[in-house]
């Protein structure tokens, strides 16, 4: 009996620990569609830009300096209003989703800089 009580205790322990690990990962949002669907044309699938993104004068977001120098604020303010040639994406993303693209960025960085 105890033992049945013991695996029932560690069964909900996991299921609350994987809920937590996916609400890291912003609950629902498909942030990698979102990528693909709005941002990818131009940021390119590893972060460093198309040929288009390049000409339009994106950053690369696989360099660690960039990374470094640029804060989560100043992403949020730039997908939100655009900037520049980035067109503003405040009208088509929620508050939310735009953070979750912000943690997706920052997946480009180089290894021993993730955040
Ligand atoms: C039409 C091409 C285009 C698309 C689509 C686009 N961007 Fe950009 N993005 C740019 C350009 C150009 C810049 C550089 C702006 C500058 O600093 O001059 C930029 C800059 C950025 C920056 C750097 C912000 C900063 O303040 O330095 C982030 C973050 C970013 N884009 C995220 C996104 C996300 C997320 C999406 C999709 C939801 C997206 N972009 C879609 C062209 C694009």
């Amino acid at each position: 009996m105890n033992k049945v009580l013991y695996g029932l205790v560690v069964l909900l322990f996991f299921s609350v620990v994987q809920f937590n690990v996916s609400d890291t990962f912003a609950g629902k949002i498909d942030y990698k569609k979102i990528y693909n669907n709005q941002c990818r044309k131009c940021h390119g699938k590893d972060g460093k830009g198309t040929k288009r993104g390049k000409g339009l004068g994106v950053p690369n977001f696989s360099d660690g300096e960039w990374q470094d120098a640029t804060t989560d604020k100043q992403m949020i303010t730039t997908i939100t209003n655009g900037k520049k040639k980035m067109p503003k994406q405040g009208h088509k993303l929620s508050p939310e989703e735009i953070k979750a693209m912000v943690k997706y960025i920052r997946f480009f960085a180089p290894k021993k800089k993730r955040y």
